[in-house]
């Protein structure tokens, strides 16, 4: 594995490389990379360090769309197009990806993450005024196997300011109606991930992508991190879907 950095708009976007496989990770609200480890060493490919998160540098963000303009040059710098895995808003930034940028992407894995992620008023706001206490919020809310809590409830603490800049991002991020219009379908290979526990994204949310193209796994006794809770699982679910593409 290795650390690799490239220049995007004068800037420093930097990656964690495992291989050559064009297959990208994209993290979600207030994680980096490293959350993609047990992927990276199973299944190779390249997990992204988001604008202002990780090792990348600072970048002016303000939409869903911003993300997925820097993510589209760094895929393009890379292999030229790939296969987009998000989880969370990194699947809204997939979506995007999809919708803005569709030349660079091959297929997409959908992991916990919806066509619209409204966040819970308390949770905006706590971020704010109370980030201790809803850092732990958060993380109860992401995990179903609990000895994650403790690690997330500190590290949501320390990144509570991105946390919440990511979460105003993704309260704003909304493709319902555009779905439902029929303005949207996956015309790629799309598989929809999430954990029957997971109370972020819930399986409905996923399921809805179901009317439009994607095929659904649900993935038991996981939460929102289904990556760290059950990567053996996750990992065989996207091992099966590389293979159907060729
Ligand atoms: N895909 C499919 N359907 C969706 C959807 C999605 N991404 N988001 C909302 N909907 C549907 C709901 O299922 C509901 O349908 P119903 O009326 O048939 O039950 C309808 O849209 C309205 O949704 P609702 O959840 O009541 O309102 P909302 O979208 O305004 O959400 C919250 C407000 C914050 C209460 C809710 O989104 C929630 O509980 N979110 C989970 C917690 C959270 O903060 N997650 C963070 C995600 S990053």
């Amino acid at each position: 594995m290795e650390r690799v950095q490239l220049l995007i708009q004068n800037k420093k976007i930097s990656i964690l490389k495992a291989s050559d496989l064009p297959l990208f990770y994209i993290h979600g609200s207030g994680c980096d990379a490293t959350l993609w480890l047990k992927q990276l060493e199973e299944l190779g490919g390249f997990a992204v360090d988001l604008p202002n998160h990780g090792k990348s540098d600072e970048f002016k963000i303000e939409s869903v769309e911003d993300y997925a303009e820097i993510i589209s040059e760094v895929i393009k710098e890379v292999s030229g197009s790939g296969i987009i895995a998000g989880h969370s808003l990194g699947g809204a930034i997939a979506q995007m990806l999809y919708l803005k940028h569709k030349n660079v992407v091959r297929a997409l894995i959908l992991i916990g993450t919806g066509a619209r992620l409204r966040v819970l008023p308390k949770i905006l706001e706590g971020l704010e005024k109370t980030p201790l206490e809803t850092a732990r919020f958060v993380a109860e809310m992401a995990f179903a196997d609990k000895r994650f809590v403790d690690e997330f409830s500190k590290l949501f603490a320390e990144r509570s300011k991105i946390l919440h800049k990511d979460l105003k991002i993704c309260d704003k991020f909304d493709l319902l109606e555009d779905f439902k219009a029929g303005k949207i379908k996956f015309e790629v290979p799309t598989v929809a991930i999430v954990g029957d526990k997971d109370l972020l994204t819930p399986v409905k949310y996923s399921q809805f992508f179901t009317n439009y193209g994607a095929r659904l796994v649900v993935v038991e006794n996981a939460g929102h991190m289904v990556m760290l809770e059950k990567p053996e699982e996750l990992n065989k679910v996207i091992k099966n879907f590389l293979k159907e593409l060729h």
